[in-house]
């Protein structure tokens, strides 16, 4: 056992936690979620997680961590079964006494689920901290399971089950996405990557997507979810979507690129943009820029109502339009004096081919004081060195580096980037990159990266390129 890193973690610990106390100490809230969401609070309680992550896997005998590691899709498996049968929003509403806990036969008796097996399922989650096994077969939600509450009445969702996670915080339909669809596709990624025909392929056609479900062998994976049998998944997904975006920072897209000095009347587009929640507070900063929002013509549709509840003025004024448009085809030729081309978590969506064909369309209507603003994961070695010789690194922000004795890209602390990685191969055989990644696909399509905004601060990384 390496005692002198376990000591070297312990004491990280120990001061990562003086950290936090001190700034705990500075708020008038001892709430779990208020403190833990502000920004001053990321990098101490990185460090905890990352640190504490480590030191277990040191401690852990090797076969135990292993057995701990493969078993971890029960977890999976079991926050689907509470999130689809409603156990959150059944103790919020008829939990009983201080706690609101229940006994695991009367939230059998709301959501029909047999309850020897309900209570197994609980009590493994429990056992990993979400929701609380208060006495013997009685439970109670906690601050991690209640984030899961769509804030829906028992009634509503008996009513309409469709409409579940609508005007929810999107984190029930997030966990709904990764424990069904997501877990799906990623059982099928073995047998992806040993088979010869598919292994080497790049194509979206061959993610592990094509072998999960009946009849997918052929179609994309967005493609499917837009089929008719697929609504409710789509509308899941949509939500999800807003889940991810719900725990990032509001203005995150204000912390890297300068948006405020781009010249009087500048034009921004925001491609594959939604409905332009995420450019919402680069249009309320900046009210000299008009914004564009690009989208195909399903999601573009809802932008309008979306701006009128949030940001009407914008919408009166002129200052933010909407296209339906392909970003894999030609820019529309109006759109020939484009300040910023902004790609949010698109390009984690493709294989390397598709995000040249999409970057190659955007270098064609962009001018020499064109700029391109990629919002992605960018993803860092686990390695303490993060060069390769002879790549075009970039500027890299060593504030994004973790401190010895941690892994530098923060180790489970920062796993979601990797499992996301994952994700996207499972979904679409694509990735998220590394700067070199992301140097090489601009580079091919004529653009060279000029600011990496990499540091962990704002849950979403920044790259600016120019045109060359
Ligand atoms: C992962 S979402 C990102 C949305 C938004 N940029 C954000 O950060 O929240 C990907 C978006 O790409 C859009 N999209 C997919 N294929 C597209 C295409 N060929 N042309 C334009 N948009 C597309 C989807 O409709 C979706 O809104």
């Amino acid at each position: 056992m390496d005692v002198k890193q376990i000591e070297a973690l312990s004491s990280l610990i120990t001061t990562s936690v003086a950290q936090l106390k001190e700034l705990q100490g500075s708020l008038k809230t001892t709430e779990h979620s208020a403190s833990t969401a502000r920004a001053e609070f990321l990098k101490p309680s990185l460090q905890v997680v990352a640190a504490a992550s480590q030191l277990i896997a040191l401690v852990r005998t090797p076969e135990r961590y292993l057995m701990d590691m493969s078993t971890a899709h029960q977890l999976s498996s079991s926050l689907r079964v509470v999130v689809e049968t409603n156990v959150v929003e059944i103790l919020r509403e008829k939990g009983k006494g201080p706690k609101k806990a229940l006994d695991i036969r009367e939230i059998s008796g709301y959501n029909r689920v047999n309850h020897q097996k309900l209570g197994r399922v609980m009590r493994l989650l429990a056992t990993h901290h979400i929701f609380e096994e208060v006495s013997p077969n009685v439970f109670a939600n906690n601050t991690i399971s209640s984030a899961m509450d769509t804030g829906k009445s028992l009634a509503e969702l008996e009513a309409s089950p469709e409409e579940k996670y609508d005007g929810s915080n999107g984190i029930a339909a997030l966990v709904g996405l990764f424990s069904d669809e997501t877990m799906h596709n990623s059982v099928c990624i073995a047998d992806i990557l040993k088979a010869p025909e598919t292994t080497n392929s790049f194509s979206p056609f061959d993610a592990p997507f094509s072998l999960a479900w009946p009849g997918t062998r052929n179609i994309k994976m967005y493609d499917w979810l837009s089929l008719p049998e697929n609504r409710p998944r789509l509308k899941r997904f949509g939500m999800a979507m807003n889940g991810m975006n719900s725990m990032t920072p509001s203005d995150a897209i204000l912390r890297g690129f300068n948006w405020s000095s781009l010249p009087q009347g500048s034009i921004v587009i925001d491609c594959g943009g939604g409905v332009g929640s995420v450019s919402l507070p680069i249009v309320q900063t900046c009210p000299h820029i008009h914004l564009i929002v690009q989208d195909t013509e399903r999601v573009v549709a809802e932008a309008p109502a979306f701006w009128q509840a949030n940001q009407p003025e914008a919408l009166a004024q002129g200052r933010v339009s909407f296209q339906a448009h392909d970003f894999f085809q030609p820019q529309p030729a109006v759109n020939n004096n484009v300040a910023v081309f902004l790609l949010r978590m698109i390009m984690h969506n493709w294989p390397d081919a598709e995000c040249v064909q999409i970057l190659k369309r955007v270098r064609e209507s962009s001018n020499r004081n064109t700029r391109i603003v990629i919002v992605d994961n960018i993803m860092l070695y686990a390695s303490r060195e993060q060069t390769i010789a002879g790549q075009d690194t970039g500027s890299s922000d060593p504030d994004a580096l973790a401190p010895e004795p941690l892994l530098a890209n923060w180790g489970a602390a920062n796993s979601l980037s990797y499992k996301q990685d994952i994700n996207m191969l499972s979904n679409h055989n694509a990735c998220e990159r590394t700067v070199p990644e992301f140097a090489a696909l601009l580079s091919q399509a004529g653009f060279r990266i000029v600011e990496v905004h990499q540091a962990h601060q704002s849950w979403l990384p920044q790259i600016v390129a120019v045109p060359v």
